[in-house]
């Protein structure tokens, strides 16, 4: 059977103040801020800020709402962690670079034969520079991050789950995802060619609370697959439902793709979306992107209203241009 899901597209976090998530992302990370617009559901106008590698690839998309007025609470059913890959060798230099700042981070760590730091954003979540020897991605450099050590792009995510046998099932049998491994209580799934950006790995911990679902500053809130157009989502759709899982969201318009949401038996929300004609260009060119605040038509009515409740966030140098 052919299954729709490629890898990664995106994955999505709500943290805390908005200055503070571009800082880390563009400074520590070292991403590419690529597009500040909002969030388009709901009726609180809240920033949705997208970060990647330098050539904006699907599976380097790193995507956050900055989103102080809730809390969320960490726990199982959710990401527990968001790996980038970095290149062989390069990890003294992320242990230096993390202490610098003051980055709660760990010592260096192994899964599944390879070596990763974890490293804490400062609304809590965790995420992971891991050596993959076959990420050739070009990654954003900064004045203090070069193009040998930076981030390529998604390797992939840790989901805590209470149970494995459930959502091994979701990923086998609805997305197309085959087991590799298990070390430890970390169980490795991988899609197509498998490795970076093809990852996903579970880790079983039976006896973590859950954690929320809501919105909710320092908790990754969903990952997003990638599938190539509309069909391939409605293909995705009906395997869904052929399936039971009879939950999948309407295909949702987010302007600069097409989305469509599953809650996962362990928990975790899983995205599928496919790009439009335009895509992140559909309303700044490619040496605008990520410079200023762009709203949905269906917002622009509402403007000076949203505008006024949003903290202005600066754009740090080189972060949305090389300097
Ligand atoms: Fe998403």
């Amino acid at each position: 059977m052919d299954y729709p899901a490629t890898g990664y597209h995106h994955i999505t976090a709500c943290t805390g103040a908005a200055q503070e998530d571009v800082n880390f992302f563009t400074g520590i990370v070292g991403q590419r801020l690529a597009k500040q617009t909002v969030l388009m559901d709901g009726k609180f106008p809240h920033y949705h800020l997208y970060y990647s590698n330098a050539n904006i690839e699907p599976g380097s998309i790193m995507t956050t709402f900055p989103y102080s007025r809730i809390m969320g609470r960490r726990g199982s059913g959710q990401v527990q962690s968001i790996t980038y890959t970095v290149a062989m060798g390069v990890l003294p230099f992320w242990q230096e670079h993390l202490k610098r700042h003051k980055v709660e981070h760990g010592s260096v760590e192994e899964r599944f034969g390879q070596r990763f730091i974890r490293f804490h954003h400062p609304a809590g979540m965790a995420f992971e520079v891991l050596e993959d020897r076959n990420d050739t991605r070009l990654g954003w450099t900064t004045r203090e991050i070069g193009a040998a050590e930076s981030v390529r792009g998604f390797h992939g995510t840790v989901l805590s789950v209470r149970d494995v046998s459930e959502q091994e099932k979701f990923l086998v049998e609805a997305l197309g995802f085959r087991k590799t491994g298990v070390d430890g209580g970390y169980h490795r799934f991988e899609i197509g060619s498998g490795g970076a950006n093809k990852t996903l790995t579970l880790l079983h911990e039976p006896d973590r609370m859950p954690g929320s679902w809501t919105f909710g500053a320092g908790t990754v809130h969903h990952i997003a697959l990638w599938v190539a157009d509309d069909g391939a989502m409605a293909a995705q759709k009906a395997i869904y439902e052929e399936l039971g899982y009879t939950d999948a969201s309407e295909i949702k318009d987010r302007y600069y793709f097409h989305s469509m949401y599953v809650r996962s038996p362990g928990g975790i929300l899983v995205e599928c979306c496919c790009n439009v004609p335009g895509g992140f260009e559909k309303d700044e060119t490619a040496s605008e992107l990520g410079t200023k605040l762009h709203l949905p038509p269906w917002f622009e009515g509402r403007r000076n209203e949203i505008l006024a409740t949003l903290e202005p966030i600066a754009v740090p140098p080189g972060s949305t241009a090389r300097i």
